[in-house]
């Protein structure tokens, strides 16, 4: 099992290379240590949750043309030619193809603990500390202000502003953050989400304080 993980991992770190800051290695490195924290509580299959982990970004459709099929064939591929079990392979594709944001709107047709698992890792990597640098990294990128009085935290929530370019990046906590402990799958990942969740509303309360120069 250690080689199968060490390889994958090597494979995975060679692929992202030159990924966004977003979904790089070291997004995936904690998404597969969380995962076996929560594993840990959890006890799903150990060789499932790691190796999702390791590969659910490997191929992400928002740089691939929309393409929601490359990741989960570039990973059933990959686990091939090092000759994991069909049946390794078969869960861990069905948890790739399943668990993205967008996906547990739609109707969810495949479900399993390892799966809760591993959604529930890539969640916990939206929220918190970690969270927050990953929004204001992003809105950086997209060259958004940090925030803006006039635009009040009631309307924060009004989803149409998810599409708006130029939403503060204060927007997306509302939008998004603050609702993911709300949708957390496992007992360990809703205890974790809701630690982040909490710093998330302190660190807000600090935010508008100082900058109204408290
Ligand atoms: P996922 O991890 O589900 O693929 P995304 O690609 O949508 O999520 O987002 C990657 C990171 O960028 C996440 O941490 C997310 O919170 C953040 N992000 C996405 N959209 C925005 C936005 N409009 N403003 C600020 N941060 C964002
Ligand atoms: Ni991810």
């Amino acid at each position: 099992m250690q080689d199968v993980i060490k390889t994958t991992t090597e494979f995975v770190k060679k692929t992202l290379e030159n990924a966004e800051a977003g979904h790089d290695w070291f997004h995936i490195e904690r998404v597969y240590k969380t995962a076996l924290t929560i594993n840990h509580a959890e006890k799903g299959d150990e060789l499932i949750v790691a190796l999702a982990a390791l590969l659910h970004d490997i191929a992400d459709p928002k740089f691939n043309n929309g393409n929601e099929e490359l990741g989960p064939q570039v990973a059933e591929d990959f686990l091939k030619s090092i000759y994991v079990s069909e049946d390794v392979i078969r869960q861990v594709k069905l948890i790739i193809q399943n668990m993205s944001f967008k996906n547990s709107f739609d109707n969810q047709s495949f479900t399993s603990k390892e799966m809760e698992i591993v959604q529930d890792a890539d969640r916990l990597d939206a929220i918190g500390a970690i969270g927050i640098a990953r929004a204001f990294t992003y809105g950086g990128f997209k060259n958004r202000v940090l925030y803006d009085p006039s635009i009040l935290p009631e309307q924060h929530q009004n989803k149409e502003s998810y599409k708006n370019t130029s939403a503060p990046t204060i927007n997306h906590f509302y939008e998004k953050l603050l609702l993911l402990k709300d949708m957390m799958n496992t007992t360990e990942g809703k205890r974790i989400a809701l630690e982040r969740h909490n710093f998330m509303l302190l660190y807000l309360d600090h935010f508008y304080a100082e900058w109204e120069g408290k």
